[in-house]
């Protein structure tokens, strides 16, 4: 699939399979979110991948918007070391884990991660040292239906050549 094909046809998927998500798979899905750009190069990232059903469920109980986890076959938790950019490094990770995870058929949906109230618990639940935040939750599985985008603004909506 082409980079503009990825992108256009991305979409958030709440519904999935039940059917897993191989283990290197997951691995190509983390090998995009490590090429992402982070601030002076940095790299803050720490990637869990979780593909166990008690785990899932276990998070779809925890996080109030992503209940459909116990639907999901996987799971991506982002992580960044509390650096001063570590939000748009961790957000750059997520999207490129979102595209790759398009092109390669999956379905997936970013749960928000950073400064919602379970953000202590999950951290606590996964064992990660104290110096990393949580970006996002990424579930992942096999759509049980076509993925199509939802509708958008259009581009000139929101273009602005040279000025606002
Ligand atoms: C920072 C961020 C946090 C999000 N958090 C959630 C969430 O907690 N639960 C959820 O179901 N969707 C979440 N989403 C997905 C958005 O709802 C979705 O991207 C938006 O409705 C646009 O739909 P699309 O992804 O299909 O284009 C989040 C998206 C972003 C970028």
């Amino acid at each position: 699939m082409e980079t503009f094909d990825a992108i256009s046809k991305r979409a958030s998927v709440r519904e999935y399979l039940n059917k897993p998500v191989p283990r290197d798979v997951l691995e190509q899905l983390i090998d995009a979110g490590r090429r992402a750009p982070s601030a002076r190069a940095v790299e803050p990232w720490e990637f869990v991948a979780v593909t166990e059903r008690s785990t899932l469920d276990k998070l779809g109980e925890m996080i109030s918007t992503g209940l459909f986890l116990k639907q999901a076959t996987a799971c991506i938790v982002v992580f960044c070391s509390d650096t001063k950019y570590y939000l748009e490094d961790g957000a750059a990770a997520t999207e490129n884990i979102l595209l790759a995870a398009t092109d390669l058929g999956l379905g997936t949906c970013w749960i928000a991660g950073d400064k919602k109230e379970y953000c202590e618990a999950v951290a606590k639940f996964f064992g990660v040292p104290e110096h990393l935040k949580l970006i996002s939750l990424i579930s992942a599985g096999w759509p049980t239906k076509e993925v199509k985008q939802r509708k958008r603004r259009q581009v000139k909506d929101v273009l602005h050549w040279e000025r606002y």
